[in-house]
């Protein structure tokens, strides 16, 4: 068996089912989950319809071996996009290729890019991570052959990265950096000069820079959040020389069971995908692909989804920050809240305790934060946040946010 395999950490969710194992919810309460990040807002019907008028086709959407490069209808839809969103003008022949889901994309890609074989023997290469993270980041990098190292996000900066405290001889080893750009938990979205300092970095170390952008249409500020790509070109790196962006339909359009995103930038780096892909067999459905394209080319959807979202955050996020330290994020689907101290814990509030009293009080689900990060010299910025997908109808998040602020006045 490979043993780089052994290195793979239990997911979020399986360490929050064991705390919960011995956890008997409250009866009174029917249960309310903001505990996993997978949206809920109905699909689309009119993608619907079009998967199925895509299955029905003359031409067989599934009698014929799909594209793995895409097809030119669904590349134009996502250029078409990539132009509406960002200002953007890709080639759709070298710039853009279609995944299934931005996950997929994130593992396989960090497959094509790491050589474990750069460095002598005993020294890995790295994969710098923000911490906290999606955790499929830190097992790409595993399954590549290298070290992920964690950068902690700053609270006092908007939860934005600390690259600096990447020691030098850190970067002399990166081959691949990850980006979540609005962040996951954080809501964080990340400022030109931030992307100035990661260019700067990868331009010095030659790393390549994975941009994460799944949550990119969900925002609450005015401005849409700065995309990778865009930032590269305002600071005139039109090639996107060592910079993929990795973008989503799951959030964007509520089909998290559709498996599509695309990713687009360095042509030469996605040629190598291209081939990686090919052999991989991570072909989308022709039916999916042509879904898709009509999800890229609806804006209105979109526009709909994020109003509901902005309804929802209104309504929750000041009944929580009456009793706990939580704002407003910049987008996401998140609430990335501090615990009170009185929740035990060293510093500030126990995360692990608030999860575990809230469901046995009050039969609601949070997802401890040390769950989403990793100790990193002597600190997890995890510990003491919670993290609440606010992904439910508005009704049942009001309710949680309620049953939160019960128990955080109880334990007075
Ligand atoms: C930060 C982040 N990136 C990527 C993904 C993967 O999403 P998908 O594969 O559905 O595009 C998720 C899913 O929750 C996520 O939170």
């Amino acid at each position: 068996m490979n043993p780089l395999l052994s290195r793979l950490q239990p997911y979020p969710f399986e360490r929050l089912r064991q705390l919960f194992a011995t956890v008997t919810p409250n009866p009174g309460y029917r249960p309310i989950s903001l505990g996993i990040g997978e949206p809920r807002h109905p699909t689309p019907a009119f993608l619907k319809n079009k998967l199925s008028d895509a299955i029905q086709a003359p031409d067989g959407g599934l009698a014929t071996y799909p594209a793995t490069g895409g097809t030119p209808e669904l590349k134009a839809a996502c250029a078409d996009w990539m132009q509406r969103r960002y200002g953007l003008r890709l080639n759709t022949a070298t710039e853009i290729l279609p995944v299934l889901g931005s996950r997929e994309a994130l593992f396989s890609l960090a497959q094509v890019v790491v050589n474990p074989r750069q460095f002598s023997a005993g020294q890995e290469p790295v994969v710098v991570c923000p911490n906290p993270f999606y955790q499929i980041y830190e097992g790409a990098a595993y399954l590549a052959g290298a070290q992920p190292w964690f950068a902690p996000s700053d609270p006092a900066r908007n939860f934005a990265v600390d690259w600096a405290s990447v020691p030098a001889e850190v970067w002399q080893r990166t081959q691949l950096l990850f980006t979540c750009s609005p962040g996951n938990p954080t809501g964080a979205v990340m400022p030109l000069q931030e992307w100035q300092m990661l260019f700067e970095l990868s331009d010095k170390y030659g790393f390549v820079i994975a941009s994460d952008e799944c949550y990119s249409e969900i925002y609450f500020r005015d401005e849409p959040p700065l995309g990778g790509l865009e930032a590269a070109v305002k600071l005139g790196r039109t090639d996107f020389k060592n910079l993929i962006a990795l973008t989503s339909l799951s959030k964007r359009s509520n089909v998290p069971g559709l498996r599509s995103g695309f990713v687009a930038g360095d042509a030469s780096i996605l040629k190598d995908f291209l081939l990686y892909r090919t052999y991989h067999g991570s072909a989308m459905s022709t039916v999916v692909q042509t879904a898709s394209a009509a999800a890229w080319l609806d804006e209105q959807h979109v526009v709909d989804n994020r109003a509901q979202y902005r309804a929802k955050f209104a309504e929750v996020t000041p009944l929580l920050a009456s009793v706990m330290d939580v704002a407003l994020p910049d987008a996401g689907f998140y609430l990335w809240a501090q615990v009170p101290e009185r929740f035990g814990g060293t510093q500030g509030g126990s995360d692990v305790d608030f999860a575990r009293d809230l469901l046995a009080q009050y039969n609601v689900t949070v997802l401890p934060g040390s769950y989403l990060a990793r100790e990193a010299n002597g600190h997890n910025p995890g510990a003491q946040r919670v993290r609440m997908a606010l992904v439910a109808e508005t009704a049942e998040c009001v309710e949680a946010a309620q049953r939160i602020v019960q128990f955080i006045q109880s334990t007075h």
